[in-house]
């Protein structure tokens, strides 16, 4: 682990000024839809995509906690996760946007080496993507430069999006590129070049066409190579890497973001938006062969107001096309489609019609409401009364979403126009179904299984932390929980437990500085977040924070769940200290402990 943050840039104070000039619920509320409900917000999570809201923001307590993924923190973190950059960028920006002045920074060891290590992923990509470039015009790039203009680019655009070409030889790339001093390590996880015992160190693009990836700020991050024929695969991408985040760029957006439409148009493929970018319709992004995320869709809302699905028209694109248009609804979007038919996709659709036709169809785009509810009609047989109820029914359940007023109202009149149903019969169908949603809000209850959040999922570092029971561990985390939440509990609590009791790591140092904090009387988690300076751990710190378990109703039962956890908590202590051959106090520490456990059965809580 890498602790806390005994090294970092910018001292405590400033850190602490940074986090209270920016309220957690305006920073979020920039980027996530959220709702009041009771002490907290909650909207869909912008880390992992979700249908109904498990992501939660506390205006008290200054943190965010999603219980569906399990990341957590505080403002900083948020900021850190979604817009992927460190803990002094983070910093950066949001004493920026509080117009705080930071001193200059006096970066750790570590932060340095880690911002010199990004540095050079982007000069590798960027060396690269010349080489590509350059090869493309040149002789031997004869073949790629015949395919682009088979496809009917003109130079002026394959400039624009620095087309580029890799030659059949299977390692020029990584030659040229040693030969201009980059390391193996790190052109290997620019994920320009592969390794394997047969091949060696080997290009990972050959004899294809280039089309590297850019993110807002121009700079290259990736590369996705299609093959110049019809093998397979049709297109090779460049892996993740540090710098290259597939589910928060968009193929295009760099270019996008400056066409200044509200709108924006989604495509399925690169070829989609290079055609339609030379069509002159600017505004066409991409996914980067994966499918669409609910973190582009945040991306894209920063620049505009409503997207408009350009999908391949075949079923595969229509059903693409549908849950993108939920996403993107759901990130609080507007969103239409754009018919394409008879063409296949946006590319032959610009061959065969044009900019004009192309417009007439934006124009007449159908509101992705209505889109899927005539695909939902084709199910139903309208003149048959039951099926025809059961259509109405569908309806009803997809009019529960629009959660503004009017906006649900207006959307009911409209449907009942449309398809004849009576308006006030609907609206009261509406109206029973979004009650039966009510009663599904999200409830705060941990999920055991996600104490180390998704990081572990995506094979990215784990927190580390000392061996223990997995149990006391999460009992650990409840108490810290329920000690914040009822502030009498803390002096109840430290009466048989203390910091030392907790696993080492992140939740004995959250312990540590809690009990400190509760102490003095004034408790203020978000500040024990920026102890630390790994995502990780901070998701950690926050999950030590909001780890409600389901609690029984009746009083003695709750004191009896309070009695199991501290005890849980104590045993696995004195377990570890026994175990521990280099504490001179374990015999001690058990005879004390041993006390405390038949203390703590005679001990009357006030909860
Ligand atoms: P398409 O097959 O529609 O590609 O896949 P395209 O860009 O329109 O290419 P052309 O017109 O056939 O040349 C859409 C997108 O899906 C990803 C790519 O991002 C592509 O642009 N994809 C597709 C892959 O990543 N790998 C594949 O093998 C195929
Ligand atoms: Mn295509």
């Amino acid at each position: 682990m890498r602790g806390p943050r005994e090294c970092l840039y910018y001292p405590d104070e400033i850190i602490d000024e940074v986090r209270q000039g920016n309220d957690i619920v305006d920073v979020v509320g920039q980027y996530v839809h959220l709702k009041r409900q009771g002490a907290n917000y909650f909207g869909l999570c912008p880390f992992h995509n979700e249908k109904s809201p498990s992501f939660s923001v506390s205006p008290d307590k200054q943190i965010f906690y999603c219980f569906g993924c399990g990341k957590g923190g505080n403002v900083i973190t948020f900021v850190m996760e979604y817009e992927n950059c460190t803990f002094p960028e983070a910093v950066k920006e949001l004493a920026d946007r509080a117009g705080i002045r930071l001193p200059e920074a006096e970066y750790s060891e570590e932060a340095r080496k880690k911002e010199e290590r990004r540095a050079q992923l982007y000069a590798v990509n960027r060396e690269a993507a010349t080489y590509y470039y350059r090869m493309l015009r040149s002789p031997a790039g004869g073949v790629g430069l015949k395919y682009f203009e088979d496809r009917k680019l003109t130079a002026e655009t394959m400039n624009r999006f620095g087309l580029g070409f890799a030659n059949g030889s299977s390692s020029d790339l990584v030659r040229h590129l040693k030969g201009k001093g980059f390391a193996d390590d790190l052109i290997l996880e620019a994920g320009v070049a592969a390794f394997d015992e047969k091949r060696g160190m080997h290009d990972k693009f050959w004899n294809r066409v280039i089309f590297p990836i850019q993110d807002v700020q121009n700079r290259v991050i990736g590369f996705g190579g299609r093959v110049m024929g019809d093998g397979k695969p049709k297109y090779l991408n460049s892996p993740e890497t540090p710098i290259f985040d597939k589910g928060h760029n968009l193929y295009a957006l760099h270019l996008a973001k400056r066409s200044r439409t509200e709108q924006f148009i989604l495509c399925e493929g690169y070829m989609d938006v290079i055609s339609m970018h030379q069509a002159g319709f600017s505004q066409a992004v991409a996914s980067l062969g994966t499918s669409f995320t609910t973190g582009q869709a945040l991306v894209l809302k920063r620049y505009a107001k409503e997207v408009l699905l350009a999908y391949d028209s075949d079923g595969a694109g229509v059903a693409a096309a549908l849950r993108n248009s939920e996403i993107l609804a759901q990130a609080g979007m507007r969103c239409r489609m754009v018919d394409l038919r008879p063409y296949k996709d946006p590319d032959e659709f610009m061959k065969g019609l044009g900019h004009e036709e192309f417009q007439k169809r934006i124009d007449n785009a159908e509101n992705a409401f209505f889109y899927k509810l005539r695909q939902a009609e084709s199910r139903f047989s309208m003149s048959d009364p039951a099926s025809r109820t059961d259509f109405c029914r569908e309806a009803a359940r997809e009019l529960c979403r629009f959660d503004d007023d009017i906006e649900r109202e207006n959307y009911i009149k409209a449907v009942a126009e449309k398809y004849f149903i009576d308006a006030e019969a609907l609206r009261k169908m509406v109206g029973s179904y979004a009650l039966a949603g009510s009663t599904q809000a999200p409830v705060p209850v941990v999920r055991p299984a996600k104490t180390t959040g998704p990081a572990e999922e995506n094979g990215e570092a784990k927190v580390k932390r000392s061996p223990g029971s997995e149990a006391a561990y999460r009992a650990q985390k409840y108490l810290l929980t329920w000690m914040l939440e009822s502030p009498g509990l803390y002096r109840q609590v430290t009466g048989f437990l203390q910091p030392a009791d907790f696993t080492e790591g992140v939740v004995r140092r959250c312990a540590e500085k809690f009990f400190a904090q509760s102490l003095q009387g004034k408790t203020d988690v978000a500040s024990i977040i920026s102890l630390f300076e790994e995502e990780a751990e901070q998701n950690e710190a926050a999950s030590c924070f909001n780890s409600v378990p389901e609690l029984p109703e009746r009083a003695e039962d709750r004191e009896r769940a309070l009695r199991d956890f501290i005890r849980a908590v104590k045993e696995d202590s004195v377990q570890r200290s026994a175990e521990d051959a280099d504490d001179p106090d374990s015999f001690g520490r058990m005879v004390r402990a041993k006390k405390q456990l038949e203390v703590l059965d005679k001990t009357k809580f006030t909860l």
